[in-house]
C-alpha cells in the first residue's frame, strides 16, 4: 500500500510536456525517429494487416461522441469496472498525447478489441487529446523504434504491450528518463522501475482453467492415462510463462501420479499459428498419431494445430485447449473442432488503461480502487496491478458469456456454415 502510494506520488511529479492539440487533424505521420533498428516506424513494412501495423497514426479525438462506454455491460469484469467507474471525470480542456503500442496482427484481438475499446474509453475521457498508435507486428526491434518514435512524437504516456517482456524493459527505462509514465497492458514488462501500472488478467489461472478443462473432459470421455500434447505460446511473452506455469500446476501432479503424459511440448515462437502448426504435425509423426488431448495455449496455436491433425485425418478431434473467444475459435467450438477457449473480457482491460493513461497525463490521483492494493514484482520493482478474472468457455456456455456480455452477437457466430451447429447449441438470433 505504501509503495503504491509513493510510486503514485512519483508519478505526479513528473513534468509533462503538453503537446499542441490540433482539434481538426485526423491521421498525421510522425517524425522518423533516427534508430538503430532494422525498420523505422515511418516506413511501411510488408504485412497482412493494413495501416495498422507499420504506420503509427495520430487520431485527434475531436470527432468522438462522448457517450460512456458503459464498462456495465460486462458483466464478469467488475473489478476493472469499479476501477474504470471511479475516476471517469471529463474535462473537456484537457489536452496531450498518449501512445498506444500493440504487439501483433496475427491474434486477432488486437485490431478487434484492444485498439478499439483503448481508442473509445480515451477519446470520450479527452476529446480534445490525440493518440499515437502502432502495432510492432511480432518485431522487438520494430516495437522499439516506434517507441522512441512516439517519445520524440511528444508522447506523454505510453501505455505498452510488449513484444518481448524482458526487452521492453529498456523501452520502460528511456520512457522514465524522459519523464514519461509506462502502463504494461496484458503484458508485464520486466525489469525495470519505470513501470507505473500493470493491467492484465490472472494469467496462471488463464492456464490453469485450460488444463483443468482438459483433464475433465477427457475424464469425462472414460480416456484412461491420457496422451496430451502442449503447444505453449511465445517465449518471450511473460504472459506465456504464466499460462504454461498455471496449466503445468494442473498437470504435473497428475504426470507424477502415473495418470496423465505429456508427451511433447513446445513454446511457440511469435504465438505463430504456422509453427504450431510445424510442431503439432512433429508431434503426430512422432507419436503414430496417438495424441488424446492438446493443450494450445491460444486460439491462434488451437488452429494451427487442428489444422495439422485434419490433415494426418484425425477424426474424431481429440479435446483442444484455447484462449481468447476469437470468432474463429468460438465457431469451431460450436461445430465440434475445439473443445474451449478462455474468455477475457477486454473492453474493462482497455477501458482501465484508457482511464489510468488518462489520470497520469493530467496528473489526477489514481484512486486506491483502481488497483486495491494488489502489486506484481516485475523483476525490479512492485507494479501496482489491476488484475481481471478469466473465464472459461465451452459449447455450454457461449451464450451466456460472450454472447451475454456482448463480445460476439450471434449474427457474427452463426453464419450460414454454422446455422446447424448454433442450432443444437441454443444460440437463436
Ligand atoms: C495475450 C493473449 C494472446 C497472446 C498472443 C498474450 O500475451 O494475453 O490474449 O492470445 O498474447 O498475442
Amino acid at each position: 500500500m505504501r509503495k503504491r502510494n509513493v510510486l503514485i506520488a512519483g508519478v505526479l511529479v513528473f513534468s509533462m510536456v503538453l503537446a499542441a492539440c490540433g482539434g481538426a487533424a485526423t491521421t498525421v505521420a510522425p517524425t522518423a525517429v533516427p534508430t538503430s533498428a532494422p525498420v523505422a516506424t515511418s516506413m511501411p513494412v510488408a504485412t497482412t494487416m493494413p495501416a495498422a501495423t507499420s504506420t503509427p497514426e495520430v487520431t485527434a479525438t475531436t470527432a468522438m461522441t462522448p457517450t460512456m462506454a458503459a464498462a456495465t455491460e460486462t458483466p464478469m469484469a467488475t473489478e476493472a469496472m469499479t476501477a474504470t467507474q471511479a475516476t471517469t471525470t471529463t474535462t473537456s480542456t484537457a489536452s496531450g498525447t498518449v501512445a498506444l503500442l500493440l504487439p501483433e496482427t496475427k491474434t486477432t484481438r488486437y485490431e478487434t478489441a484492444d485498439r478499439p475499446d483503448f481508442e473509445a474509453k480515451f477519446k470520450e475521457l479527452c476529446p480534445s487529446c490525440q493518440i499515437i498508435y502502432s502495432n510492432a507486428n511480432q518485431d522487438a526491434n520494430t516495437q522499439l523504434s516506434q517507441a522512441e518514435a512516439a517519445l520524440t512524437n511528444g508522447a506523454q504516456v505510453l501505455v505498452l504491450d510488449p513484444v518481448d517482456s524482458a526487452a521492453a524493459g529498456s523501452i520502460a527505462d528511456k520512457a522514465k528518463a524522459a519523464g514519461v509514465p509506462v502502463i504494461a497492458y496484458d503484458r508485464l514488462i520486466l525489469n525495470s522501475d519505470g513501470v507505473n501500472y500493470y493491467i492484465s488478467f490472472d494469467n496462471e489461472e488463464v492456464g490453469k482453467l485450460q488444463a483443468q478443462s482438459l483433464v475433465d473432459k477427457l475424464t469425462q470421455m472414460g480416456v484412461a492415462n491420457p496422451t496430451i500434447v502442449m503447444i505453449n505460446g511465445s517465449p518471450t511473452d511473460n504472459n506465456a510463462s504464466l499460462f504454461k506455469a498455471g496449466a503445468h500446476s494442473v498437470f504435473d501432479p497428475l504426470v507424477s501420479a502415473g495418470k496423465l503424459t505429456i508427451a511433447k511440448e513446445y513454446d511457440t515462437p511469435d504465438w505463430s499459428p504456422d509453427q504450431a502448426q510445424n510442431e503439432m504435425q512433429q508431434a503426430l509423426t512422432a507419436l503414430g498419431n496417438k495424441v488424446d488431448g492438446v493443450y494450445c495455449a491460444n486460439d491462434g496455436t488451437a488452429s494451427g494445430a487442428i489444422a495439422a491433425m485434419k490433415a494426418a485425418g484425425l477424426s474424431p478431434l481429440p479435446p483442444v485447449t484455447g484462449q481468447d473467444a476469437e470468432l474463429a475459435g468460438i465457431q469451431r467450438i460450436l461445430a465440434g473442432e475445439q473443445y474451449m477457449t478462455v474468455y477475457k473480457a477486454i473492453k474493462p482491460e482497455a477501458e482501465a488503461a484508457a482511464q489510468l493513461a488518462f489520470d497520469l497525463l493530467t496528473k489526477t490521483a489514481v484512486p486506491a480502487s483502481m488497483t486495491n492494493g494488489k502489486t506484481v514484482n516485475n523483476g525490479t520493482i512492485d507494479v501496482p496491478s489491476v488484475l481481471l478474472t478469466p473465464v472459461a468457455v465451452t459449447k455450454d456456455n457461449v451464450n451466456s458469456t460472450v454472447v451475454a456480455d456482448g463480445f460476439w452477437t450471434t449474427a457474427q457466430i452463426c453464419t450460414a456454415d454454422y446455422a446447424s451447429a448454433c442450432k443444437d447449441a441454443g444460440l437463436t438470433q
